[in-house]
């Protein structure tokens, strides 16, 4: 592969999940704003719930910080009632947005179809996406993790082009991690993202697979990140819990380089 780990630029985001008002939202950004330092030793995005978006957007203005929604919807506008279109993300002041994670897999019925959609819809309205890919503990124990990545990434990604798929970023995120205190071994995290990163190879060119940045996600704390971004195809994390506080994500941040 071309590129190599020290030419990716490690990115931490920090999930907000559905917590904080506008206000705690605000408080939050505005400490993690203060408390980075300038330039900032990763990439750092904050992914607010919508509520809080355009908000915190004012407070990161003019910051190295960038935002992230937490989902969208791939049409424009229309009659989609309780939906917000790429577009309006933009708008709130958004250059990433999440899309596909566990949860909306799990609790709202979405799919690898439902995924794809909504990465071209994104990509089209000049977003960046942070797709997230992730085998539960059953799928685990039989032994059918990569079988499920690889279905998930063949899926998900039909029908881009290498220069689509370029501009993603992709998070691995096992389902039994997440929110359990059980984070991945670096070993088997790394496992996944060796077999992402070729998988990726063997459909979009070995350009794509060395520049894209692979994050992982799941129980990451400022105790195991220097372990899990010590592995050479992991790229920087996707924290939910941990990012909630601002001295844990600010510690997140400063630990999460090469
Ligand atoms: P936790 O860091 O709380 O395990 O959540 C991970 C996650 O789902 C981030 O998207």
């Amino acid at each position: 592969m071309m590129n190599t780990p020290e030419s990716r630029v490690p990115l931490i985001a920090g999930n907000w999940k559905m917590h904080k008002t506008i206000a705690e939202a605000t408080a939050l950004a505005q400490a993690v704003r203060d408390g980075i330092s300038n330039p900032p030793p990763a990439e750092v995005v904050l992914a607010p719930p919508f509520t809080a978006l355009a908000a915190v957007a004012q407070v990161l203005s003019g910051s190295p910080i960038q935002l992230a929604a937490q989902n969208t919807f791939w049409e424009r506008h229309g009659a989609y009632t309780g939906e917000i279109s790429p577009q309006m993300l933009v708008d709130a002041g958004c250059q990433y947005v999440i899309i596909g994670h566990s949860e909306r897999r799990q609790y709202f019925g979405e799919t690898n179809d439902t995924v794809n959609r909504k990465i071209t819809a994104a990509l089209s309205a000049g977003l960046k996406p942070i797709v997230c890919i992730g085998e539960t503990l059953k799928e685990r124990e039989a032994r059918e993790t990569l079988g499920r990545i690889s279905n998930q990434i063949q899926e998900g990604l039909a029908g881009l082009t290498a220069g689509q798929v370029e501009r993603l970023v992709m998070a691995y995120e096992p389902v039994w991690a997440i929110g359990t205190g059980r984070t991945a071994t670096p070993q088997q995290a790394q496992e996944v993202h060796a077999f992402i990163r070729q998988l990726l190879q063997d459909h979009f060119g070995a350009q794509v697979a060395g520049s894209l940045r692979l994050l992982y996600g799941g129980s990451v704390t400022p105790d195991n990140i220097r372990e899990l971004i010590g592995e050479p195809d992991i790229d920087g994390a996707l924290v939910g819990g941990a990012s909630l506080k601002a001295d844990s994500f600010l510690c997140l941040a400063a630990l999460g380089q090469r």
